[in-house]
């Protein structure tokens, strides 16, 4: 038997499409079982503020087609203070809240996992970034919007770059992930990828330009992961014009990546993956991430998820370059 009797649900670090599905998982999973749960808005910060609400069945209606997150969410620093989770744990208990589910990236899992390290407050992560860098899960919540929503621009980017025979340095969104680069530079036969593990090779990205052009291109995309420091693409665009004599633009997605509304993929994994982050902390798991490994959404123990994932993916790096000769 379940000794909780109440969950509470939210999203903290950068919204993405999926979370809403998952909160929607969450709280019909939990009033299914007899539960009561409960929304806190703007994530740590809001649950530090006490914003707290009790939801029911219709507080999630019609809300599994829109992206972001209805409870709102927060970059909230002073949760790595030791301090700051002990008054969170006490805000908790106070509420009357048993167990508690966080979606959310790297960052968060970390706080949540001390949460539940120094006061036992039985917790479940939910990875929702589209970064998707989350160790111990194939698979975050928002990437596959994320990707196909660059791979829109990047389509529409390439009818200019053609009419034009122009190169477009296209940066897309990750931090030091490159997952979503890779991705979309597949995707959309990029004649180059540059990612935030590597040394800048401008030689490289002009020769790969030059061949093009010299093959019968007409346009070139090379897409940037933005990485940790702003202001690559523009390097790159004044190298290449500086040192190659090549003329391109930059166009830079930023945040049109991380909204919208959530793909199929995004849609049916966080769905799984609330539904059995509630299953599991009622049959008394005390902390876990619910994660996605080899196409099924399982739980795995919360420590296997705390790291970054940086060399996600690199071999495709070759896929890129062969495939665009
Ligand atoms: O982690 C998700 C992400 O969108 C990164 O790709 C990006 O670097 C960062 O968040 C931007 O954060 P913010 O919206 O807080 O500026």
């Amino acid at each position: 038997m379940s000794k909780i009797k109440s969950i509470g649900v939210l999203c903290s670090g950068g919204d993405s499409p999926g979370m809403n599905c998952a909160i929607r998982a969450v709280v019909r999973s939990a009033i299914n079982a007899g539960l009561d749960v409960y929304g806190i808005q703007r994530g740590f910060s809001g649950l530090l503020e006490g914003n707290i609400k009790k939801l029911d069945v219709s507080s999630v209606g019609n809300i599994i087609q829109h992206g972001g997150t209805i409870l709102q969410t927060s970059r909230c620093l002073e949760f790595h203070e030791a301090d700051i989770r002990k008054e969170a744990a006490h805000i908790l208990k106070r509420k009357k809240i048993d167990a508690l589910v966080v979606i959310g990236g790297n960052g968060s899992f970390n706080g949540t996992y001390a949460l539940h390290s120094e006061h036992g407050i039985p917790v479940a992560g939910i990875p929702g970034t589209i970064d998707n860098d989350i160790s111990g899960t194939d698979y975050s919540i928002g990437f596959d919007t994320a990707v196909q929503t660059a791979i829109d621009a990047v389509d529409k980017i390439r009818d200019t770059a053609s009419s034009h025979e122009r190169t477009f340095i296209v940066e897309v969104m990750g931090r030091k992930s490159a997952a979503i680069a890779l991705h979309v530079g597949v995707c959309t036969g990029a004649e180059n990828v540059v990612l935030p593990s590597d040394t800048l090779n401008i030689e490289e990205i002009a020769k790969d330009v030059k061949r093009g052009i010299s093959r019968g291109k007409n346009s070139s995309i090379i897409i940037v992961a933005e990485g940790e420091k702003e202001g690559l693409s523009h390097r790159i665009r004044e190298e290449l014009k500086n040192d190659h004599g090549i003329d391109s633009h930059v166009c830079i997605l930023g945040h049109i990546q991380r909204g919208g509304n959530p793909s199929g993929i995004d849609r049916f994994i966080a769905s799984g993956m609330g539904y059995i982050a509630v299953k599991d902390l009622i049959k008394g798991e005390k902390a876990i991430v619910t994660a996605y490994r080899h196409g099924e959404v399982v739980t795995v123990p919360f420590s296997e998820c705390l790291e970054k994932k940086t060399d996600y993916l690199p071999q495709y790096i070759n896929l890129v370059k062969t495939l665009s000769i």
